[in-house]
């Protein structure tokens, strides 16, 4: 029989392929005669995803909740898809291994591209975290709330891990905190991770100690954050930027984008998260407490934070002003 040449030039390259990794052809061919089709629902995983939700109560509404935090998880994941990328120059997250020519070093261009990418997902985030500030019953919250203690968003790993990506660890030591560690050469991350910024967040009011939601968070994840810190010291998104050359750093677009990163992060997520807690916890007597137990009016308005990713990128009167105007505009509304 004669083989069409397009499939003879295919087997070619397959034959190619195997040999350079020292694997038989012919065996995986026989794979491909074995191996079932692809559909729909085993490429997505739909059953095992529908099966993830799992409320702690009957209140309608929590299934609302879940599925949110779930789906902002989702997000956050592609997030750091993104930024991984961006550290290594797009190339060493293939799988295969191969290098096809991919960038040996960081362009503007990519750089820019996925930037855009993550600040889109942040705009999707923001934009629809009304589905948790207008879309659930609040009687309904407040009680299926008090099925989850301690358990808080405030334990969300990724998000953290988008932080510890983007910009260098002494950025998220707390602002009281930093100079000590900016007159020393070399201050480690451990020693850093001991002052970030969350946790003083998280004491509680009363007694001043750490949170149950702090300790449980810090048991799990704690090892995990230091050993990222150290691995995106020299890689985090901050020093890819300045590793470029000095005309990408002044290219408009990527400034643009990476500051909207920092506004996306910093003040338009923080803020729109701080509205669904003024809408549920504030009352016009006493404030509700907190999943954590935390003074979450001080802790979570950027104003009072002033997290900023690339302070270099923006002048003393932005930095004064941070998250200012739109943290008024949202507590007065
Ligand atoms: C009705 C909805 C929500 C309310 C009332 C709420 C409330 C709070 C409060 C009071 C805190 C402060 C820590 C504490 O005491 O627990 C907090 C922290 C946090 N929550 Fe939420 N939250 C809501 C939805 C979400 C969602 C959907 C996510 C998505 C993952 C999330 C992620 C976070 C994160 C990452 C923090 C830490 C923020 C920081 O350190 O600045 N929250 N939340």
């Amino acid at each position: 029989m004669d083989i069409d040449p397009e499939i003879s030039e295919r087997l070619k390259k397959l034959e190619a392929k195997y040999e350079t990794m020292g694997q038989d052809m012919v065996s995986y061919l026989d794979g491909l005669l074995y191996s079932d089709s692809t559909n729909y629902w085993n490429y997505t995983h739909v059953d095992t995803l529908l099966s993830l939700q799992k409320p702690n109560t009957d209140f309608p509404d929590e299934l609302v909740f879940i599925i949110y935090h779930q789906i902002t998880e989702l997000y956050f994941k592609l997030i750091l898809h993104e930024q991984n990328q961006i550290a290594h120059n797009g190339r060493d997250v293939l799988k295969s291994g191969e290098d096809k020519g991919w960038r040996k070093s960081l362009d503007k261009g990519y750089f820019t591209e996925r930037l855009n990418r993550i600040n889109r997902y942040f705009d999707t985030l923001t934009h629809s975290f009304d589905i948790m500030v207008d879309g659930m019953e609040k009687d309904q919250f407040l009680r299926f709330r008090m099925a989850l203690l301690p358990a808080s968003g405030f334990q969300s790993v990724q998000y953290r891990k988008i932080e510890i990506c983007a910009t260098d660890f002494i950025r998220m030591v707390d602002k009281s905190k930093r100079e000590k560690f900016e007159n020393e050469e070399n201050p480690s991350i451990a020693a850093m991770y001991e002052k970030i910024y969350w946790k003083l967040g998280a004491m509680e009011l009363a007694s001043g100690k750490k949170t149950l939601t702090l300790r449980q968070f810090e048991k799990k994840y704690s090892d995990d954050l230091v050993k990222l810190g150290e691995e995106y010291t020299e890689k985090n998104m901050w020093k890819k930027y300045k590793g470029l050359s000095e005309s990408d750093q002044s290219d408009e677009k990527l400034l643009e984008q990476l500051k909207l990163f920092d506004v996306n992060v910093n003040v338009n997520w923080p803020l729109i998260h701080y509205k669904s807690a003024v809408r549920y916890l504030q009352m016009e007597s006493k404030d509700i407490k907190a999943t954590g137990g935390t003074n979450w009016q001080k802790y979570l308005p950027p104003k009072f934070q002033k997290r900023i990713f690339f302070p270099e990128l923006w002048s003393e009167k932005e930095i004064d002003e941070w998250g200012k105007a739109w943290v008024d505009k949202i507590t007065n509304s």
